[in-house]
């Protein structure tokens, strides 16, 4: 999914040209993975590119940077307006937007805290982002050999630069062996999620999903869904999930704000259910896309207009 250019880029406080929002050689995020990110989505809403959840996102921006013992620098509103300036500067009538507090130049040394705080906010034009027919067709994806962190050795449910090098080795090792995403266990052995996306399981009727302890990122679109199932009348349960539950669900999806709710039709080659999107995982699809879309009235109050 390559980058395409738009037009500016908010750095430090001010919009500036794409071209210009460059960094040295010798930032501390470049050499360490000293940096905390967001990733949100803005949709089209009837013409309007309204933000989809912003307050929950730049919450967890902060959440990371308090765990990563960072000072953002400016409130959590100025991070949320910096937001929305960047995608109407940019006239984007749908975008992804994402916001970087990152560890610029000062040491060399391990030690973080002499580095000064940048913070940017770079907006660009996204797609499906596990290909355009993944959302009806569903997805293969693979176990990883590659497991998510223990909890003393990162915060998984901190969203910091250098923990995505796990993210990046899984996926790399599912897309060289041909699936379009790989599932990695917690060091318990239990399900986990996938290297930017979690997971949702249907047995029976019944919607599962792995709870924090199983070292996921709590996502606001699975946070998002949880409310949705919930709408349609199902519980979820964040129980630990052993492995061999993947290969014998009806149903399997992935929730994430660049995934947004996409199917997984089978797993270490292993059909799932009947081999394509199931009904539970079509409605609660429904429900999003209605709200994301403008079809049905935003009741949960997700969406920011960029107005
Ligand atoms: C590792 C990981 N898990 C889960 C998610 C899904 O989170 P969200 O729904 O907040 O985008 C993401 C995406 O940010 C992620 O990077």
């Amino acid at each position: 999914m390559a980058i395409e250019p738009t037009e500016k880029i908010w750095l430090d406080g001010r919009l500036i040209p794409w071209d210009q929002a460059n960094v040295h050689l010798s930032v501390h995020a470049l050499h360490y993975g000293s940096s905390v990110f967001e990733g949100i989505r803005a949709y089209d809403v009837k013409g309007t590119p309204s933000i989809f959840c912003l307050t929950d996102h730049i919450r967890r921006l902060f959440d990371s940077c308090k765990v990563y013992r960072m000072d953002v620098g400016y409130t959590a509103a100025a991070i949320e307006q910096a937001c929305l300036d960047t995608v109407r500067a940019n006239e984007l009538a749908s975008a992804y937007v994402r916001p970087l507090v990152f560890r610029g130049s000062g040491t060399i040394g391990v030690d973080p805290r002499p580095c000064p705080v940048h913070v940017g906010v770079m907006t660009i034009s996204m797609g499906r982002y596990l290909g355009p027919e993944a959302i009806e067709q569903g997805v293969d994806v693979c176990v990883s050999s590659w497991g998510r962190m223990a909890h003393n050795t990162f915060p998984a449910n901190a969203k910091i630069g250098g923990q995505y090098i796990n993210s990046q080795l899984i996926k790399m090792e599912a897309l060289e062996n041909g699936y379009e995403e790989g599932i990695a266990m917690d060091s318990n052995g239990f399900v986990s999620e996938g290297s930017g996306e979690n997971i949702f399981l249907i047995r029976d009727n019944v919607i599962l999903t792995p709870p924090l302890a199983s070292s996921i990122l709590r996502g606001i679109t699975r946070q998002c869904v949880m409310t949705l199932a919930g709408d349609l009348g199902y519980t979820v349960k964040e129980e630990f999930i052993p492995r061999e539950m993947l290969y014998v669900a009806d149903e399997l999806f992935f929730t994430g704000t660049a995934a947004e709710v996409t199917p997984i039709r089978s797993v270490d080659r292993i059909q799932v259910g009947a081999g394509r999107r199931g009904p539970i995982t079509e409605a609660l699809q429904t429900a999003f896309f209605d709200i994301v879309s403008g079809d049905a009235p935003d009741r949960h109050g997700w969406l920011t207009s960029v107005v």
